[in-house]
């Protein structure tokens, strides 16, 4: 597998004022392979620095000809403000092939009833994943809680009526704003009893059965206070776990690790920063969380192997990773790993930073 996709932007499309969607393409022409739900890792070239942030893809394959991102603007965010204001039509990007699992179990039974919770650009992989499901699974039944600030806000508006109108008995949408702009609507923003309200009105009791299986699925994405309640309301309410969908676009949060690792204290040196740490760490602590219980200050962000913030350069011995979802080959082969979710399986030498 190639270290980097190299894409060309082919087209920009405005979708609200603060949000747009790129078209892309591979630079040599082949085809994309991606499942419904998941996100390339844009590598860019910032200010001299090399930046990397993850972005949905909205497009969904096997229906959508072109793949597309879209991205919002996040308030004060460096990298969204950079691609809405500098991305244009004929610009190559570097991205880590698609990757995430915020994707559809398409091993459920057809009459299964699909819940999705979204707020703001957390539609980006939600819109791919309904697409999908109307065309895999006619007969299940999918609905929409989308959560904006007001109607000049909703991302994917008129493809999202277009599915409506196509599919009116599978698919209902609804609409929750903040601040509408039109007075004889409702302010709504979900919370707690709303949500309980909704679920309630809108589940299709015939398939649940509270003894057996619940057959509703909840897939949600959203900022991380929309992400909790949302979470919190639908426990408190009965559901299971493994019913509960995510996707984090700030905090993800991976099952922990499965490795078979000697659990004998291992002696890590740590070169960062000018200085040098030394400290003992025993599976199943990571390496970097043996160091934050030390107060040792390392870098890191998503704690999850996804955005590479807490990258460092093994110099020598083993370090097994449970999940990576960012590094490339090469990467691999220089000897970078991810902290946090990096296992020492022998002694270890790391250095950070300016790798
Ligand atoms: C799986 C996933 C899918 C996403 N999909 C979308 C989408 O479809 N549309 C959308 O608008 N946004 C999406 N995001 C959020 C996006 O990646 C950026 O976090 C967002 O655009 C804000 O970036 P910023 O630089 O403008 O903001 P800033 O506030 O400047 O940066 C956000 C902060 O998050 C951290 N961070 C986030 N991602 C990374 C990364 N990859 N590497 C290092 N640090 C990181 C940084 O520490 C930074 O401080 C997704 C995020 C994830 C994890
Ligand atoms: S903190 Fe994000 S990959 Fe480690």
């Amino acid at each position: 597998m190639k270290d980097f996709l190299e894409l060309v932007v082919k087209e920009v499309v405005p979708e609200t004022r603060e949000a747009k969607t790129f078209v892309l393409e591979n630079v040599d022409g082949t085809s994309f392979n991606y499942e419904a739900g998941q996100f390339l890792t844009l590598v860019l070239d910032y200010n001299g620095h090399e930046v990397r942030r993850s972005y949905s893809m909205g497009s969904a394959p096997g229906i959508d000809d072109r793949l597309y991102i879209t991205v919002k603007r996040k308030e004060n965010g460096e990298i969204s403000r950079h691609l809405l204001e500098h991305l244009k039509p004929g610009d190559i990007i570097r991205a880590v092939p698609p990757s995430g699992r915020f994707t559809i179990q398409m091993d459920v039974p057809e009459e299964r009833h699909f819940f999705f919770l979204a707020a703001g650009s957390g539609i980006v992989p939600i819109f791919s994943l309904i697409k999908s499901l109307l065309k895999a699974k006619p007969r299940s039944h999918i609905t929409l809680l989308y959560q904006n600030h007001d109607e000049t806000t909703i991302i994917y508006h008129r493809e999202l009526q277009l599915l409506e109108e196509q599919y009116p008995k599978q698919f209902t949408r609804i609409d929750l704003l903040s601040h509408p702009l039109l007075h004889e609507l409702p302010a709504r923003r979900l919370n707690n009893g709303l949500l309980e309200q909704l679920v309630g009105i809108h589940e299709p009791r015939p398939f649940t059965h509270k003894k057996d299986k619940p057959a509703t699925l909840f897939y949600t994405c959203g900022p991380p206070s929309f992400m909790r309640m949302v979470q919190f309301t639908l426990r408190v309410m009965g559901f299971d776990e493994e019913q509960l969908f995510k996707e984090h676009f700030t905090i993800p949060v991976l099952p922990p690790p499965a490795l078979v690792i000697d659990p004998q204290p291992k002696k890590v040196q740590l070169h960062y920063n000018g200085k040098e740490y030394e400290y003992n760490v025993s599976y199943p602590t990571s390496i970097l969380q043996a160091a934050l219980d030390l107060n040792i200050e390392l870098p890191y962000s998503c704690k999850g192997g996804r955005c590479a913030t807490c990258t460092a350069r093994c110099i020598s011995g083993e370090v097994k990773m449970s999940n990576n979802e960012v590094l490339t080959e090469k990467d691999l082969e220089k000897g970078l790993i991810l902290t946090c979710v990096g296992f020492a399986a022998t002694d270890l030498r790391l250095e950070l930073g300016s790798l």
